[in-house]
C-alpha cells in the first residue's frame, strides 16, 4: 500500500482543518495542509527528543543551520551563509516583520493572493497596490508592464509569492529576471515567500529562489522559507528568512526584537530531520501529489463550467466557477459535503480553492461530491 494512502483519523488532535466541520459530514479541503502523517524520520527524532524529558531554553545550534544550508544547496543550487539565516515561527510572521522593518508607505503585490499579503501590510498600516494576475498561456502570471506602471516613488517593498498561492505558478527563469531588473530599477526590497518552493509537481519545471538569480536582487531580497508546507510539519512552527544583506536583516531583527521570534525546540528537532533524512519521501509525495492533480485536472476538464488553468505547484488548485452563477459558491458546495476555501478572502469571489493534499480514496470521494452538487445545477 502507497504511505500516501493511508488514512488517519485528524479529529480529537486539535486539528483545525478537520475541527472546522466537527460533527458534519464535510470533507475538508481548504486551510493548506495535508492529511498525511510526517516522515518517520522527523516522528522518531521528535520521539527521541521529548524522551529526554528537559525542555529548556533552546538555541538553534549549528547541524540544524547546516541541515537547512544543505537542503538548499542540494535542492536549490543556492549556497546560503549560515548568517543570513533568521529563524521565525513563520512564514507569516516573517512577512509582518518585513512590512514593520522596510521603510516604505505602500507594498506591491499581486491578486489574488493568499490572505496574509494582504493583512501584513494592513497590520503595518501601509497602501497596498494591487497588481492583478494575468492568464497566459493557460496559466498564471505576472503582467510585467502593468506592475511597473504601478510603482510609485512612495513604494519601496515587493511582496512576492513564488510559488504562487493560489494559482500554482512556478515562475520561469526569464519571468524572475524581469522581476529583478524591476525592482532594482525601482529601488525595490524583494520580500519573496517560497514556501511552496518544495512542491513541484511538473518534473519539467524548477524552483529558482529568487535571491539566487543575482547579487544585485540577493541584497534586496528577504526569502521566507519553511519546512512546514513540504513535510506536513505546520503545528510546530518552523521557518526562517534569509537576508544576505547585512543591513536589511539588521532592519529585520530590529523589528522583530522583544517579540516571540525564533522557533522551538521541537521545530529545530522537526527540520533537522526533514531537511536531512526526508528526502525520498519528499520525492514519493510529489508523485502522489503529481496523481491528485491529474484527477482534479481531469475532473475539471469533464465539467465545462468549471476552469482550472495549468499549474505545476503546490496541492491547492485555484477553481474558476464563475459559469455557475452561484450567489455563495462556498455554502453552495458546503451543502453537498465538501468544505473548500472561500476565494473572497484571496480576492475573488468566484473562485474556489480545493485543497488536495489527502487520500485518493477522500480526493474522489470529494470530487464525487462536488459533481452530485453540479448536476443539481443542471
Ligand atoms: C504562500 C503562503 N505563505 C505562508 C503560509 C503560512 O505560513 P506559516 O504557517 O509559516 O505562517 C501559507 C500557508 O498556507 C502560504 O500558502
Amino acid at each position: 500500500m502507497n504511505l500516501f494512502d493511508v488514512q488517519i483519523d485528524r479529529t480529537k488532535s486539535g486539528c483545525e482543518k478537520w475541527d472546522k466541520y466537527k460533527n458534519q459530514d464535510v470533507i475538508p479541503m481548504w486551510v493548506a495542509d495535508m492529511d498525511f502523517k510526517s516522515p518517520q524520520a522527523i516522528i522518531d527524532a521528535l520521539t527521541h527528543r521529548v524522551e529526554h524529558g528537559v525542555f529548556g531554553y533552546t538555541g538553534i545550534d549549528k547541524d540544524t543551520n547546516k541541515a537547512v544550508i544543505d537542503f538548499i544547496q542540494r535542492h536549490y543550487n543556492w549556497r546560503v551563509k549560515p548568517e543570513w539565516i533568521v529563524w521565525l515561527p513563520g512564514v507569516v510572521s516573517g512577512m509582518n516583520i518585513t512590512c514593520k522593518a522596510i521603510d516604505t508607505q505602500d507594498v506591491i503585490i499581486n491578486t489574488p493572493i493568499y490572505p496574509h499579503f494582504v493583512k501584513a501590510p494592513n497590520n503595518a498600516n501601509l497602501n497596498l497596490i494591487k497588481v492583478p494576475l494575468v492568464e497566459k498561456n493557460s496559466r498564471w502570471t505576472i503582467d510585467f508592464d502593468a506592475f511597473e506602471k504601478a510603482i510609485n516613488p512612495t513604494c519601496k517593498l515587493f511582496l512576492f509569492c513564488n510559488p504562487y498561492n493560489p494559482g500554482g505558478t512556478v515562475f520561469t527563469k526569464e519571468e524572475l529576471e524581469k522581476i529583478s531588473k524591476i525592482c532594482v530599477k525601482h529601488d525595490l526590497i524583494i520580500c519573496s515567500d517560497e514556501i511552496h518552493a518544495d512542491l513541484i509537481l511538473n518534473p519539467q519545471v524548477k524552483h529558482i529562489p529568487i535571491a539566487s538569480l543575482n547579487e544585485e536582487i540577493a541584497k534586496r531580497s528577504i526569502t521566507l522559507l519553511a519546512p512546514s508546507k513540504t513535510f506536513n510539519i505546520a503545528g510546530l512552527q518552523s521557518s526562517y528568512a534569509i537576508i544576505p544583506d547585512v543591513t536589511l536583516r539588521k532592519s529585520f531583527k530590529r523589528a522583530m526584537a522583544g517579540f516571540p521570534g525564533e522557533t522551538n525546540l521541537l521545530a529545530i528537532t522537526a527540520t533537522k530531520a526533514a531537511y536531512t533524512s526526508c528526502d525520498e519521501w519528499l520525492e514519493a509525495l510529489r508523485v502522489y501529489l503529481k496523481e491528485n492533480l491529474n484527477l482534479v485536472q481531469e475532473f475539471v476538464k469533464k465539467h465545462p463550467k468549471l476552469k482550472l488553468l495549468n499549474q505545476d505547484a503546490t496541492f491547492l488548485s485555484w477553481i474558476d466557477v464563475s459559469a455557475l452563477n452561484l450567489e455563495n459558491p462556498y455554502e453552495y458546495f458546503l451543502k453537498y459535503g465538501v468544505g473548500l476555501s472561500e476565494g473572497e478572502p484571496f480576492g475573488d469571489k468566484n473562485f474556489l480553492r480545493l485543497n488536495f493534499g489527502t487520500t485518493k480514496v477522500l480526493l474522489k470521494e470529494g470530487l464525487l461530491r462536488i459533481e452530485k452538487a453540479l448536476k443539481n445545477l443542471e
